[in-house]
């Protein structure tokens, strides 16, 4: 699995042009993609990168990635990242790495949006994979007792994300058909931030295969 992550961050970094501003995201996969741009700007890649989390902020940084706070820039040209789940429309299930808000306004706010799995990621229907659901603080657990009256059920994760929220990790009980309604269903809930749900944001799906097969769909 390193190696298919190794190749899928290796492609992706290819992808990014000169003088772009480039979206990071978080995760496993997504640090490779940090590593193999931080090379290629050794080389002569010259880019500015915003982060999606302290952690890719702090490796960025420690690879001598030119990393500027998101609010500095006026634009971003393309935002890399992985996924928990991508369904075959693209729809996404993200934020095993809790830095499902920070993503979601990155790559809402970028140009492109390229995101890098596994083979074993791409699914037909989303709901297989924890759906992780963002909640203030104040009132979590009547929060919590307001997402169980509609069915959805889950465990609160112990630390808190970098925005000082909490994550509930939600056992979906059935595969999704329509995903943005529940997204739409949770998201009106008092005291819910975001949902893991990521509806028509990604463009392009870079999968990779044991046989270091790299697929891109578009
Ligand atoms: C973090 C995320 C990650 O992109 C997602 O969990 C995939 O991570 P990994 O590449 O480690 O499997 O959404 O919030």
């Amino acid at each position: 699995m390193e190696n298919i992550k190794r190749n899928l961050g290796i492609a992706a970094s290819n992808l990014i042009e000169n003088n772009s501003i480039v979206g990071l995201g978080t995760g496993t996969t997504t640090k490779y993609f940090i590593e193999a741009l931080a090379k290629r700007c050794q080389k002569n890649l010259n880019i500015v990168a915003v982060s999606s989390s302290e952690e890719s902020f702090k490796l960025a940084k420690k690879l001598n990635i030119d990393v500027k706070n998101e609010n500095d820039v006026d634009h971003i040209d393309v935002y890399v990242d992985g996924a928990d789940e991508v369904d075959f429309s693209k729809n996404m299930i993200k934020g095993k790495g809790a830095a499902l808000l920070r993503e979601k306004i990155l790559a809402s706010f970028s140009k492109k949006v390229i995101i890098i799995i596994d083979h074993t990621k791409y699914v037909k229907n989303l709901g297989k994979v924890l759906l992780p659901v963002e909640i203030v603080p104040f009132g979590c657990k009547l929060t919590k007792m307001k997402l169980e009256k509609l069915g959805y059920f889950g465990e609160f994760r112990k630390s808190k994300t970098d925005n000082g929220n909490y994550i509930l990790d939600v056992k979906l009980t059935h595969l999704l058909d329509d995903p943005q309604i529940h997204h739409e269903t949770i998201k009106n809930i008092p005291g819910v931030v975001e949902t893991g749900l990521f509806i028509d944001l990604a463009d392009d799906i870079i999968i990779g295969y044991p046989d270091s097969k790299i697929e891109i769909i578009s």
